[in-house]
């Protein structure tokens, strides 16, 4: 499997998803402005993969940071930091992995400078070695969950592309092929951006998984037929009520299986549950360019001049979630209360 990102020669390489699965070409970002474009781009996307491209960013721009003491160090650090917040809104992991760049920095304040910038490198480091094994302890606790011969569906990208390797919702997937479970996947395409059919399919063809693509318009056909036994996706964010932020649709596929009586799984990491926000009405929701929507690979397919819409991610509330899986357990309603002993158990 491909590295979604990695550091080589003091420069952040990642492989850029936009191209997937036609080329495989990788992109070296040298600052934090490019690994910030990167993000805005989505060269790099999925929540936690969103939240190491970050932490790398940090460690760069504090790397090209000149200061005559800590204060004038930290202030500058802040400022890039406060632009690279800004690359994307949703996905909570972005806030998280910087903040936790500034803890680093602010805990490292009687260290020499050069010494601060060694310890971000290692804590960006350590963040991404740290979402590997997140995910898969995700995945033993979730495999639990699928029986052998189990369809699966799931929607976007949650897989190895997403994260630092292995993957959130399809970590649940590839854990249960570990556990030697045959699974099938149905994969949305997920449409404007495809993640479905570029990102998800691509991956679990290289890994040898069964994987079905389908339009996003047909899942209903096929939960309804009975031909799906659980659904699950991964989150962008999640407020302290267990609403859940996720690519645009998932609220759709998640009525669907309410409508069908089939589990509805969200796997995710503690570091995208924003206990800030009471409820998901408070997340906000990223408008992306209506580009994305009336062209398909560069290929205009509306007519000049149409109004477009486009938010990318929607809201699932928590009435329609079966289980949140998380790497210390598996939530169940009331979330209010279970997710905050997912938090308890780190
Ligand atoms: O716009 P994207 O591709 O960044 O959206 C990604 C998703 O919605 C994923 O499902 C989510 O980030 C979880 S990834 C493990």
């Amino acid at each position: 499997m491909i590295k979604t990102i990695e550091y080589v020669d003091g420069m952040v390489r990642m492989i850029d998803q936009t191209r997937l699965p036609a080329e495989k070409v990788f992109v070296d970002c040298k600052t934090i402005e490019e690994v910030g474009q990167a993000i805005k781009t989505m060269v790099i996307r999925g929540a936690p993969a969103i939240g190491v491209a970050a932490a790398m960013g940090v460690s760069l721009g504090a790397d090209a940071i000149t200061a005559a003491n800590f204060d004038e160090f930290y202030d500058a650090m802040k400022r890039q930091c406060d632009r690279l917040g800004k690359s994307r809104p949703t996905a909570v992991n972005l806030a998280w992995a910087i903040d936790r760049m500034k803890q680093v920095a602010r805990d490292s304040k009687n260290f020499s400078i050069a010494a601060v910038k060694v310890r971000l490198k290692q804590e960006a480091l350590a963040i991404l070695t740290e979402d590997v094994s997140i995910n898969k302890s995700m995945g033993q606790h979730g495999q639990t969950l699928v029986k052998n011969g189990n369809v699966i569906l799931t929607h976007c990208n949650a897989g190895a592309l997403a994260t630092a390797g292995f993957g959130t919702a399809l970590g649940v997937i590839r854990a249960s092929v570990n556990a030697g479970k045959n699974v099938r996947v149905l994969a949305n395409e997920t449409r404007p951006f495809l993640q479905g059919a570029r990102l998800t399919a691509w991956e679990l063809k290289e890994d040898g998984i069964p994987v079905k693509l389908i339009t996003d318009n047909m899942c209903g056909f096929f939960m309804k037929n009975q031909q799906v036994d659980m659904v699950i996706v991964g989150a962008d964010r999640i407020a302290k009520n267990g609403d859940v932020a996720n690519k645009i649709g998932t609220y759709m596929v998640a009525v669907l299986a309410k409508e069908n009586r089939i589990p509805f799984y969200v796997a995710a990491p503690v570091s995208t549950l924003d206990f800030a926000l009471a409820s998901g009405d408070e997340i906000p929701i990223e408008e992306r360019s209506a580009e994305e929507v009336v062209n398909i690979n560069g290929k205009r397919i509306a007519p000049e001049g149409i109004e477009v819409a486009h938010p990318a991610f929607d809201i699932t509330p928590n009435k329609l979630v079966t289980a949140i899986i998380t790497e210390n357990g598996i939530a169940r309603a009331p979330y209010t209360a279970s997710l905050q002993t997912m938090v308890k158990k780190k």
